[in-house]
């Protein structure tokens, strides 16, 4: 099939730039008259969530607060917010935070309209109407879910992650403030910002990819790559959590429109099981991957080397794609990771089970660009050890 053959979504109007929450005030009033505010609990202790409130108040909006969530949440959680939105009579939904609040707030803004729970819409376009109004205001630069179409949720006893993709949840607005990335701590900057370049990098070489999402792929590996080390090094760096956050943004539009790989696949069961965090789950595959997917896209590979300042040329076209997985390993070494998944505690017979449980998210795994056997799996999770 021609990759000439695309469409492409991401929310309909983004606002970028310090000083952008304040634009909560005028656009919230646009939209409605009570909103759920959806805000990361972490986050009510650094003035945000009153800052927020006064913010809708002051555009003549109520305000119901909803922050009883836990990080990566489960789908009850979703159901519980919808439940609040709905009681309340709720007309939009704001959602403050990173990946967990913002996907929540996705997901209560189309259950709120909606009769089912949110584990029936886990799955791709099962949502049969659209929902309420939804602003998006990220305080990480990584998820990029206030461009997606996603909102992921973890099952603690089934050790199950499942997405729910709909058209529906588009926001209809991002504000992307850098400012109030400025706060976020090294180790929480390093981990959401490797998973940003896992989209930027799994969305250039998956077999979805397209001329629009390659551009905006590229761009956001090339601003990651050359920021994130500053971001972490010195997180009052203004410029260069401008350039994460808008790395981010556009990676976010890169995954909305051609997926993730096998990174994303193969992180999901380390995340269910063992409780590691998103990013870092996918930090720690994102090299080993890319150096088994490098013979799958030699020259996609080759050009990551450059943009993130490797000169490959002279090597064999293989080892122009390699070069690519060194340039990821030799920004991680600057960013204070842990080891590999031994650190963080997994066992070594996981090793049995992890193969099959990261194939099994096909839907993933069919945009790889090389085909994965359980033993390349495997290898690849032995590599991440
Ligand atoms: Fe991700």
């Amino acid at each position: 099939m021609s990759s000439r053959v695309f469409d492409f979504h991401g929310a309909t109007r983004y606002v970028f730039g310090s000083g952008a929450l304040a634009r909560l005030e005028p656009e919230a009033a646009s939209f409605g008259r009570k909103a759920l505010l959806v805000i990361d609990p972490s986050l009510s202790g650094q003035g945000l969530q009153a800052q927020a409130a006064d913010l809708l108040k002051a555009g003549g909006l109520e305000c119901v607060l909803f922050q009883d969530f836990t990080q990566e949440p489960e789908p009850a959680e979703a159901d519980a917010a919808a439940a609040r939105a709905r009681e309340a009579g709720c007309d939009l939904v704001v959602g403050i935070g990173g990946g967990s609040a913002m996907d929540l707030a996705k997901a209560a803004a189309v259950l709120a309209l909606n009769d089912g729970r949110a584990a029936d819409y886990v799955g791709v376009n099962l949502v049969p109407r659209p929902g309420l109004p939804t602003i998006m205001v990220p305080t990480t630069a990584g998820t990029g879910s206030e461009v997606t179409w996603t909102a992921v949720f973890t099952t603690r006893a089934s050790k199950i992650k499942g997405g729910i993709n709909s058209r529906f949840m588009f926001p209809d607005l991002a504000l992307l403030d850098p400012v109030l990335t400025l706060t976020l701590p090294p180790g929480l900057t390093a981990t959401t910002g490797l998973d940003a370049l896992c989209h930027a990098v799994e969305s250039y070489t998956s077999v979805k990819a397209n001329p629009m999402s390659d551009l905006v792929a590229l761009e956001a590996i090339r601003l990651i790559s050359a920021n994130l080390p500053l971001a972490v090094a010195d997180g009052r760096n203004l410029p260069a959590r401008e350039n994460m956050l808008l790395g981010s943004l556009l990676a976010g539009l890169g995954l909305a429109n051609a997926g993730v790989t096998a990174v994303h696949a193969l992180s999901y069961p380390l995340g269910a099981i063992y409780g590691i965090p998103h990013g870092l789950a996918n930090a720690m595959l994102l090299p080993h991957v890319m150096r088994f997917n490098a013979l799958g896209s030699p020259e996609k590979f080759s050009t990551i080397a450059r943009v993130m300042g490797m000169d490959p040329t002279g090597l064999t076209s293989k080892y122009q794609a390699q070069a690519a997985s060194e340039a990821v390993l030799d920004l991680m070494s600057d960013l204070g990771l842990p080891d590999g998944l031994a650190a963080l505690d997994v066992p070594p017979e996981a090793l049995d089970d992890l193969p099959a449980k990261g194939l099994a998210l096909a839907r993933v795994m069919e945009n790889n660009p090389r085909a994965m056997t359980p033993a390349d799996a495997r290898a690849v999770y032995e590599a991440a050890f």
